[in-house]
């Protein structure tokens, strides 16, 4: 059967380094207190690179990687909920600067799940037979829907993009298990309006909008703890695996406490997790993307190593994917 393989892999993050230190010079907060509760320390904030120039860079270096050249590209998807613009989509203007004519391109929306989601739509069109090459990314300035005044949020988040590129073959490389999760009942524990609806049939009674990040951190650290322990063992019973055949747990970056929590009630190792969001804090779409690619360049997968990638986030969502590298 035909299978995604990963082929290549590349990350870019913005050179600016805002540290917890610079952070309790903006609000009231401390090093202490963000370390304590969240296990960041630093991240990476934009000085003006948008979304689809993260996104750009973290591409060029998955292509280089796996030296294909950009027209043999046949499909681009671009996890991210901080596009550049409502249209065109990030994807497209990636595959404008990267000269991948030959390929479609869209953007998907799931929030900090967007990297499982998008590694999944990308499996399916390459198992149905329909493309061969497809470019994955996870990109995101979390910065531009951050209320820098709200010591709650804004000390969580960072900017950054991932990406991977699929391409058919038989052999390692491939996805075995995957699971994808939506609870739309809990969407307001985690959300971020977008333009008012403003209309002549409205008048401006819907005018107030506020585009930034709005969560109810307790809520969603609960359901974050369960989503992982959930989506682990549902991948795992899909591949007719134990965690015992899984060499890394790779989840979203967003708290080490979350994380912590999770491998209890999963009853693994907390050393099977790998963590990065001491660096970067949580990128969202683009968390798992790059975390995985520093894993790859620090050499810590060899070809046949499984790993289980696991997120949450906006929507609610949640989702796994077990895959053999
Ligand atoms: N610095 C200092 N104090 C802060 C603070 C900050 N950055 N943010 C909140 N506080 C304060 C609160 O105001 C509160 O003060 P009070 O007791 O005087 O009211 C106190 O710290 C405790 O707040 P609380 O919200 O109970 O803290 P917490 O232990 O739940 O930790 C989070 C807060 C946000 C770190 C935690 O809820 C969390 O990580 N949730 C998940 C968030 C997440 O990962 N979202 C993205 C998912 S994709």
């Amino acid at each position: 059967m035909r299978h995604g393989v990963i082929i290549g892999t590349g990350s870019y993050t913005p050179p600016h380094v805002m540290t917890n230190d610079d952070l309790a010079g903006m609000v009231d907060t401390s090093d202490e207190w963000i370390s304590s509760r969240t296990g960041i320390k630093e991240r990476r904030i934009s000085a003006g690179e948008s979304t689809s120039d993260l996104a750009y860079e973290a591409s060029l270096r998955a292509l280089k990687v796996s030296g294909l050249s950009p027209e043999e590209l046949d499909l681009i998807i671009c996890a991210t909920i901080t596009p550049d613009y409502f249209m065109p989509s990030v994807a497209c203007t990636v595959q404008d600067r990267l000269g991948a004519g030959n390929a479609a391109a869209f953007d998907l929306s799931a929030a900090c799940t967007g990297f499982i989601y998008a590694m999944v739509t990308a499996e399916q069109f390459i198992s149905t037979g329909m493309y061969n090459n497809v470019l994955v990314i996870g990109a995101e300035t979390i910065s531009r829907i951050l209320d820098w005044d709200d010591r709650s949020t804004c000390v969580l988040f960072g900017d950054g993009a991932g990406a991977m590129i699929l391409s058919a073959a038989e052999g390692p490389g491939h996805i075995l298990g995957s699971v994808l999760t939506s609870d739309g009942g809990k969407q307001d524990y985690l959300t971020c309006p977008a333009v008012s609806l403003v209309n002549p049939y409205t008048g401006d009674s819907n005018a107030k909008c506020d585009p930034h990040i709005k969560m109810q951190g307790q809520e969603v650290f609960k359901y974050a703890i369960r989503a992982i322990t959930d989506c682990i063992d549902r991948v795992l019973n899909k591949a007719g695996l134990s965690l015992q055949d899984i060499k890394y747990i790779l989840p979203h970056q967003a708290n080490k406490r979350i994380i912590e929590q999770a491998a209890k009630f999963s009853n693994s190792p907390f050393e099977k997790f790998y963590l990065n969001l001491e660096d970067y804090g949580n990128t969202s779409a683009a968390s798992i993307g790059i975390a995985l690619d520093e894993m790859i360049r620090e050499g810590l997968l060899i070809r046949g190593d499984k790993i289980i990638l696991v997120g949450f986030g906006g929507g609610l969502t949640s989702g796994a994917v077990l895959l053999e590298y």
